[in-house]
C-alpha cells in the first residue's frame, strides 16, 4: 500500500451520532434504542464515544433522558464516555452520572453564542471556569469545543484570529483537547488550512480535533486537508446523524462509515470494525426511519444484499 509522509498513520474517531446526531431529531427517540445503539458502537472499538448532554431540557429535549441512558449503557473498559455540559448544574450530573470526560461547548461567533448557550463568549468562559476546575478536580478530562469556526450561519466569515482567541481562553482553563468545529459545514480545504496553520502556533496539533458537519459535501476533503495540517483526531457520526438547532440548515456530522472508508483506502489505522458501525447506521436510520446518510454504508449494505441474493 502507498502510504504518504504527511498523513498520520492512526486516527482517532470520536463517534458523536449518540449526541451531535440525535439531538436534533424532533420525534424522542426512546432510551431503549439511544442504549443499544451506544454499546454497538461501543463494540465496533470507539475508543471515545459522545453519548450524552446535561443541557437544559427546556432547550433540547431529545437530551432530556440523558441520565437515564449513562446509567442503561454498558461500559467497555477504556471506552471514554463523553458528555456536554454547558454549566455547573449540568456538571453535578455528568458526575452523578460517571461520564469519562466532559465537553465545554463555546463559539467563534458571538452571534451563535447567543443562540446557542444564551451568553457572550467571555460570559461563556466565565461559566466554564468552575466548571472545568470541578471536572478536574475530580480527575475528569475536558474537551472544549468551538462552534463556527469555519463561518457562522448569522455573522458570516469568521477570522481565523477569533478562533484562536478563544483556544487560548479554553487551553487556559484546563482543555486537553479542544474541537475546532465546522457548524454549518461551508469550510473547503483552503479555509481548513488557514484556521488550522494560525491555531497551530498557539497549540500543538495534537490537542486538536476536527468536528466537521457535511452540509456541502465537503467533511471528507476537508478532513483530508485537516490531516495534512497534522491534526489526527476527527469526530464523525453514525449514518451522518443529526444538525445542530440553533444552526438552520445544519446537516449532520459526516458519516463515519464514509471516514472509516477514506481512512482504511489510505492505510490509516482506526481500530474500528468498519462492518459493525455500517450494521449500527442501518440499525437507527431503521428505527428513525429515514435513509442511511452514508455513502459507504448504502453501498456496503447494497452489495451484501447482492451476493445473498436479495
Ligand atoms: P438559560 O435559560 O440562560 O439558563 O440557558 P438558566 O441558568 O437561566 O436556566 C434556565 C432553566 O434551565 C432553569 O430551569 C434551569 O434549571 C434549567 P427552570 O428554573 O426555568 O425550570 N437548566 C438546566 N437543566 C438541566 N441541566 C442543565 C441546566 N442548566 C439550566 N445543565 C443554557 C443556558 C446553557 C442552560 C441553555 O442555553 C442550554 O442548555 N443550551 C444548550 C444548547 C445545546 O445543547 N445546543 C446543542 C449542543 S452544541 C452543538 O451541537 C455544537 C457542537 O456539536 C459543535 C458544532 O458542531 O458546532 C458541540
Ligand atoms: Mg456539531
Amino acid at each position: 500500500m502507498i502510504s504518504s509522509p504527511y498523513l498520520p498513520k492512526k486516527v482517532k474517531i470520536v463517534e458523536v451520532g449518540p449526541r451531535d446526531g440525535l439531538q436534533n431529531e424532533k420525534t424522542f427517540v426512546a432510551n431503549e434504542v439511544k442504549i443499544s445503539l451506544i454499546n454497538q458502537l461501543s463494540s465496533a472499538g470507539f475508543s471515545n464515544i459522545e453519548a450524552a448532554a446535561f443541557v437544559s431540557p427546556k432547550w433540547i429535549p431529545q437530551m432530556a433522558s440523558s441520565e437515564i441512558v449513562m446509567a442503561g449503557i454498558d461500559r467497555m473498559p477504556g471506552t471514554i464516555y463523553s458528555v456536554l455540559v454547558p454549566n455547573l448544574q449540568g456538571f453535578e450530573k455528568a458526575l452523578a452520572s460517571r461520564a469519562n470526560e466532559i465537553v465545554i461547548f463555546g463559539a467563534a461567533s458571538e452571534t451563535f453564542s447567543q443562540k446557542n448557550i444564551n451568553c457572550s463568549i467571555a460570559e461563556s468562559i466565565e461559566r466554564f471556569a468552575p466548571v472545568t476546575k470541578a471536572a478536574l478536580d475530580h480527575n475528569i478530562r475536558v474537551r472544549g469545543s468551538i462552534s463556527c469556526a469555519m463561518g457562522c450561519p448569522f455573522e458570516g466569515n469568521i477570522d481565523p484570529a477569533k478562533v484562536g482567541e478563544v483556544v487560548r481562553l479554553m487551553a487556559d482553563l484546563g482543555c486537553a483537547e479542544i474541537d475546532i468545529a465546522d457548524t454549518i459545514g461551508i469550510g473547503t480545504p483552503n479555509k481548513i488550512k488557514a484556521v488550522f496553520e494560525h491555531i497551530g502556533q498557539i497549540l500543538p496539533m495534537s490537542t486538536y480535533s476536527g468536528h466537521f458537519h457535511d452540509t456541502y459535501g465537503q467533511s471528507l476533503a476537508n478532513i483530508y486537508a485537516a490531516m495534512e495540517m497534522g491534526v489526527s483526531t476527527f469526530h464523525s457520526s453514525v449514518a451522518g446523524l443529526g444538525g445542530c438547532p440553533y444552526a438552520q440548515g445544519a446537516t449532520g456530522n459526516v458519516a463515519t462509515e464514509d471516514v472509516l472508508y477514506l481512512l482504511a483506502g489510505l492505510g490509516i489505522e482506526t481500530g474500528i470494525d468498519f462492518e459493525l458501525v455500517v450494521r449500527s447506521g442501518n440499525y437507527i436510520s431503521n428505527v428513525l426511519n429515514r435513509p442511511n446518510g452514508s455513502k459507504a454504508g448504502r453501498a456496503f449494505l447494497a452489495k451484501v444484499a447482492l451476493s445473498a441474493g436479495d
